[in-house]
């Protein structure tokens, strides 16, 4: 089971990296223009504070350009850094190319079942289902992880691990990991909703008053 944060803010990385399990980071291109900075800049930066697989994505749509693209961050960027690619003809290409060189790659925009049978056939060490904007079109995002999971079951062989994306709220989460995917990546505002509870604050209130009061009569 693995817990990856979906953002290229470096603050929320560092919070949530503090808390002692996260392991590892997706950035996409709107993530990046989003955070306003140099792409690679902040890859290395986020590739510091979490030492798992980070997603770094190309934009190159043609197989040579993707190859050039992962082949170039991974000589710029830490070794921590994997590569993204998307899920077209030409992607899966790139992948199997990038595979064969020992390099982890992350097959993203992944909307059906066979597209993530296509991308598993093609090395991929992640596949990125999304499941909240499948959900956005009316239809069941979770339905699709327990697809790929009913097609993993099959095939024992297969090793890339489905990093259930585009996360919307906490019950996702747990429903993934009820389907036993391998990995989540969720914005950071899922992590502290998954973290929080009224009555462990109120529990919380509760015993520190009684401990003041512990202390205050000398019993502490
Ligand atoms: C995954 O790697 C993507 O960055 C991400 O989960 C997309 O999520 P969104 O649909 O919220 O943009």
């Amino acid at each position: 089971m693995e817990f990856f944060l979906d953002t290229a803010d470096v603050d929320e990385i560092r919070e949530i990296a503090a808390w002692g399990i996260l392991d590892g980071v997706t950035t996409n291109p709107s993530l990046i223009k989003k955070s306003g900075r140099d792409f690679k800049t902040v890859v290395s930066e986020i590739a510091a504070i979490c030492p798992g697989p980070i997603s770094a994505e190309v934009t190159a749509m043609d197989t040579e350009g993707m190859i050039s693209q992962g082949l170039a961050l991974k000589d710029d960027l830490p070794g921590n850094v994997i590569i993204k690619v998307p899920c077209t003809p030409e992607g899966l290409a790139a992948t199997k190319f990038l595979t064969s060189k020992g390099i982890d790659t992350n097959v993203t925009l992944v909307f059906s079942a066979s597209q993530a049978l296509m991308a598993a056939k093609a090395g991929a060490t992640y596949v990125s289902p999304f499941i909240g904007r499948i959900d956005d079109t009316g239809a069941d995002g979770m339905q699709l992880i327990a697809e790929i999971m009913q097609t993993w079951a099959c095939y024992p062989e297969i090793t890339t691990k489905v990093l259930a994306a585009s996360i919307r709220h906490p019950t996702h989460v747990l429903s993934c990991m009820q389907l036993g995917a391998h990995t989540v990546t969720m914005p950071a505002k899922i992590f502290r909703q998954l973290m929080t509870h009224p009555l462990t604050d109120r529990g919380l209130d509760g015993f520190l008053k009684d401990w003041a009061e512990v202390e205050a009569a000398g019993n502490a």
